[in-house]
């Protein structure tokens, strides 16, 4: 078992970012879990299945392997042997993602490949569940988060710096309010707090800020 940091936390809350600072600081592997979540909903969005249908998705994933390379200390995803790192990022993905995640069938196929990582590797590993169920050993926990409107924010300036001209900070709000909804009451594994986390509300906080404090913690 290697070093391992989780942090955990809502949509938008900016652990990816963080996290990957964190990793080069340290010399440790960045894994971003909802990588993994978005490759297998790139598979349920391919075939047509509703995301309400779990008894098509567990059924599927049976059909489906997932695979992480590090290519130059940066993760790759591979579905089915395909390296679909450069599509996972899109709204589409990340709500299938959201709403596929609440099945048994789904979490338990990613479970192993994220703790045998852990296992392998130094890690900073990001997503809904590190703290409380993925690595409940965990050298240190964060539960990174900040409130709806400043994430929506962040999101909206992103989108509009990237020329994205029919971005709505309204709906951005309510899709972010969404998804903590949902990732927060389902059945397995939800978003919480491990009761051994460090909360940070990164809201007013600068990047800067927020990576010396995480630093800090794992001195
Ligand atoms: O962090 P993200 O936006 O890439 O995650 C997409 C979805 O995947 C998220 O809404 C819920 C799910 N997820 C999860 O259930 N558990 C994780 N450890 C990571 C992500």
């Amino acid at each position: 078992m290697g070093y391992s940091i989780a942090i955990d936390g809502p949509a938008g809350a900016g652990k990816s970012t963080i996290a990957k600072l964190i990793a080069k600081e340290r010399g440790c592997i960045y894994v971003d879990t909802g990588a993994m979540y978005r490759a297998m909903a790139i598979y349920f969005l391919r075939q047509g299945i509703a995301a309400e249908d779990e008894v098509a998705i567990t059924e599927a994933c049976k059909d489906i392997e997932v695979v992480i390379k590090y290519e130059g200390n940066v993760q790759n995803v591979y579905l089915n042997s395909e390296n679909v790192t450069s599509i996972l990022r899109t709204e589409e993905v990340g709500k299938m993602a959201s709403a596929s995640s609440v099945y048994g069938a789904v979490r338990a196929k990613l479970l192993d490949l994220q703790r045998k990582l852990a296992e392998d590797y130094d890690v900073v590993m990001d997503g809904r569940d590190i703290g409380t169920h993925v690595l409940p050993n965990a050298d240190v926990k964060i539960y990174m988060t900040a409130s709806v409107e400043e994430r929506a924010n962040r999101r909206y300036k992103e989108l509009v710096e990237k020329g994205d001209t029919s971005a709505d900070y309204e709906k951005i709000k309510a899709d972010i309010a969404e998804r903590d909804y949902r990732d927060m009451n389902r059945e397995i594994a939800p978003l919480k707090q491990a009761e051994d986390a460090i909360l940070l509300d990164t809201s007013d906080m600068s990047i800067e800020e927020v990576v010396n404090a995480i630093i800090a913690y794992c001195r």
